[in-house]
C-alpha cells in the first residue's frame, strides 16, 4: 500500500492537484492567523507537517510567521523551496518526525486530510510526534474529511481532467476497516495508460480525538473546515484545535 502512495506523492499529476487548490492556502492562513490571535498563542514559528507544495506556508510567511516544512516527496519539497523563499524545507517521514525536526514550534499543522495513509498505528506515531514538536503553550491544527460525510457523500465514480490525462476513480468504502478504495484508471489519447490502487483511512470526530487524546493532546475545540462554524455531523471537514496535555 505505501508504494502506491509514495509514487502518487512524487507524481507531476499530484502537484497539478496541489496547485489547483493553492489559493485557498491563504483562506487557511488567514483562519489559522485569526486562530492564533484568538486562542493567545505567542510565537510566530509555524511546523507545517506535511507541507507539500508549500500553499498554506506561504502565506502564512506573507503573514510574518516563520516556516518550517517537512514532506516525504522530494518533489513537494523542492517545489515549497520554490515558492517560499524564506521557510526552511526538509524532506522527512512525518511517522519519524523527531529525526528531521529537533526544535519545538508554536503552532503546529497537519491540513487537508493528510493522516490515514498508513494504518492507524502509524497515525498515532504521528500524532505522537506532532505533540513532540508542539511547544507546552502551543497549538496543534488537525484538518481532516469527515468519515460520516464520506460514506454517504463520495461519488462511487469521479471523472477528471487533469491535462493530458483524463483520470477515473473508482471508489469504494469498506465499512469494516474504515478504508476508502480507490481504482484509479489514467487514460491518455483514448487509451488506458495506467491503472493504480490505494486506499485512506477516515475517521469519524469520535475516533480522531480518541488517537489525538491518546497521544498525549487535549483538544479546546472543533470546526468546519477552515470556519468559525462548530462543527457538526454532516459537514465535510472536521479542523480540531489542540494543546499539549
Ligand atoms: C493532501 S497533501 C497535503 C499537503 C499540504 N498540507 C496542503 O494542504 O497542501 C498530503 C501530503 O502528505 C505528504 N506525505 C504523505 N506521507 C507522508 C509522510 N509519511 N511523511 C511526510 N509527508 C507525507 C505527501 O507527500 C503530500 O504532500
Amino acid at each position: 500500500m505505501e508504494e502506491y502512495w509514495l509514487k502518487i506523492f512524487e507524481s507531476d499529476l499530484y502537484i497539478n492537484e496541489m496547485l489547483k487548490i493553492w489559493e485557498e492556502g491563504e483562506k487557511w492562513a488567514n483562519w489559522i492567523n485569526e486562530v492564533i490571535k484568538k486562542y493567545g498563542i505567542k510565537g510566530r514559528r509555524v511546523l507545517d507537517v506535511p507541507c507539500g507544495i508549500g500553499r498554506v506556508s506561504y502565506f502564512l510567511n506573507k503573514l510574518g510567521y516563520s516556516i518550517t516544512g517537512v514532506d516525504i516527496s522530494e518533489k513537494m519539497i523542492k517545489k515549497a523551496k520554490e515558492n517560499v523563499k524564506e521557510g526552511e524545507f526538509v524532506r522527512g517521514d512525518m511517522r519519524k518526525l523527531s529525526e528531521v525536526i529537533k526544535e519545538k514550534y508554536d503552532v503546529v499543522i497537519n491540513i487537508f486530510n493528510s493522516l490515514g495513509y498508513y494504518e492507524e498505528e502509524d497515525d498515532l506515531k504521528i500524532l505522537r510526534e506532532l505533540r513532540e514538536v508542539t511547544s507546552q503553550e502551543g497549538i496543534v491544527i488537525v484538518n481532516l474529511e469527515n468519515r460520516d460525510f464520506v460514506i454517504y457523500n463520495k461519488p462511487e465514480i469521479l471523472h477528471s481532467f487533469v491535462p493530458p490525462y483524463l483520470i477515473i476513480d473508482q471508489n469504494k468504502f469498506d465499512p469494516f476497516t474504515s478504508r476508502l478504495h480507490v481504482l484509479r484508471t489514467y487514460i491518455k489519447d483514448g487509451k488506458e495508460v495506467e491503472k493504480i490502487e490505494f486506499s485512506q483511512r477516515y475517521y469519524s470526530l469520535h475516533e480522531i480525538v480518541s488517537l489525538m487524546k491518546k497521544a498525549g493532546f487535549k483538544i479546546i475545540d472543533v470546526f468546519s473546515g477552515y470556519s468559525w462554524e462548530k462543527f457538526e455531523i454532516n459537514d465535510p471537514q472536521m479542523t480540531l484545535l489542540a494543546k499539549p496535555s
